[in-house]
């Protein structure tokens, strides 16, 4: 090959090495042992001795320029290229973390499971009922015919109802009868889960809130059992001596019915805003299980007495946080959620 053709290859392709092993490529086929540079030389022992030795050292001095081109360009490469990796790796501990979201428990359910908990520990277990009931659980199990007021949909009852004439259950005592069907006495269950009403809503009202049902069935229950039995969830509960009154009420499927009130955890029973100064606050429905429920679950109500309480969650997270809006709970504003 000519050596002007050669130098010009030579040139334009040094230009084109981008790294190093390109550049290793390059070397091998211009100065390595089996390289166009020595092919050059082999090629000179032809020419008359004068040309042969100007043209010798022009290529020597050539190939030498090269050479240090080649040596200059390889550390230059190399450096590039630590660098770049080095970028690429680098981690900068003086920079902030980043913090990663995570989510958290609804105030709701944090206090539901504390319930659970406690009731567990008395020897209750927790089941679960269906949320669409039919009309018979929700109301004619419990003694509440048809046409009674609670059954209305829109004044008393608030009742919703669905097309299918099914019923969104107003009140977790709809799987009282179901769970006698179920399980054989004594039985000692809790029931949490949604209600639902139709309701204008405000401070202490809202379309779906939860209840937690308790039934227990067995030989000989008083309301002194049943007295006992909240008394002790209530102490550990609200971690305080708390004192409960019974007052008289009705329910069509509880008989004695009684309204329960605890004294205020706020005031410790002296009166504050929390409640209305009078000391007490009103907290849940219960009584002794109505003999013909406990017929209506299948069970000789000769043999097998029962007590039975329904609470609402949302009051007691609103008495355990100090919460002053039942309408916080479903409104999904950050602000409030994150404190819990
Ligand atoms: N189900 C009643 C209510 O929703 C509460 C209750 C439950 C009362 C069990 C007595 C016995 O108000």
């Amino acid at each position: 090959m000519d050596f002007q053709e050669l130098k010009e290859n030579i040139n334009k392709e040094l230009e084109t090495v981008k790294n190093s092993r390109q550049l290793r490529d390059f070397a091998n086929a211009y100065l390595g042992k089996k390289g166009k540079i020595r092919e050059l030389f082999s090629e000179l022992k032809d020419l008359p001795i004068d040309e042969k030795k100007t043209l010798g050292e022009e290529i020597n001095n050539f190939s030498e320029n090269i050479r240090m081109q080649v040596k200059e360009l390889e550390e230059n490469l190399k450096k590039q290229e630590r660098q770049f990796a080095e970028n690429r790796e680098k981690i900068n501990l003086a920079l902030p973390g980043e913090k990663i979201e995570t989510g958290h428990i609804h105030p709701l359910t944090i206090v539901r499971r504390e319930i659970e908990n406690i009731f567990e520990l008395m020897g209750f277990s927790v089941v679960d009922g269906p949320e669409v009931e039919d009309e018979w659980h929700n109301f004619d199990s419990l003694n509440i015919p048809e046409g009674h007021p609670a059954r209305d949909a829109l004044s008393l009852g608030k009742t919703l109802y669905l097309e299918t004439g099914e019923v969104l259950r107003t009140q977790t005592s709809s799987s009282q009868t179901r769970y006698m069907k179920k399980i054989k006495p004594p039985i000692r269950i809790i029931i949490p889960g949604k209600v639902y009403r139709y309701e204008n809503t405000d401070a202490s009202h809202e379309i779906n809130f939860y209840q937690i049902e308790g039934l227990l069935v067995d030989k000989n229950v008083s309301v002194a059992n049943l007295k006992a039995v909240l008394e002790t969830f209530l102490k550990e509960f609200f971690k305080k001596d708390v004192e409960i009154r019974l007052r008289p009420s009705y329910f069509p499927f509880t008989e004695p019915s009684f309204e329960i009130d605890m004294s205020c955890a706020v005031c410790a029973g002296k009166g504050c805003p929390a409640c209305k100064r009078g000391g007490w606050v009103e907290l849940l429905g219960a009584g002794i299980v109505h003999p013909n429920v406990i017929q209506n679950g299948g069970l000789d109500p000769k043999k097998w007495k029962g007590f039975a309480f329904g609470m609402s969650l949302d009051r007691l997270t609103m008495m355990k946080y100090k919460i002053d809006d039942i309408r916080w709970f479903h409104g999904g504003d950050m602000k409030f959620l994150k404190q819990f």
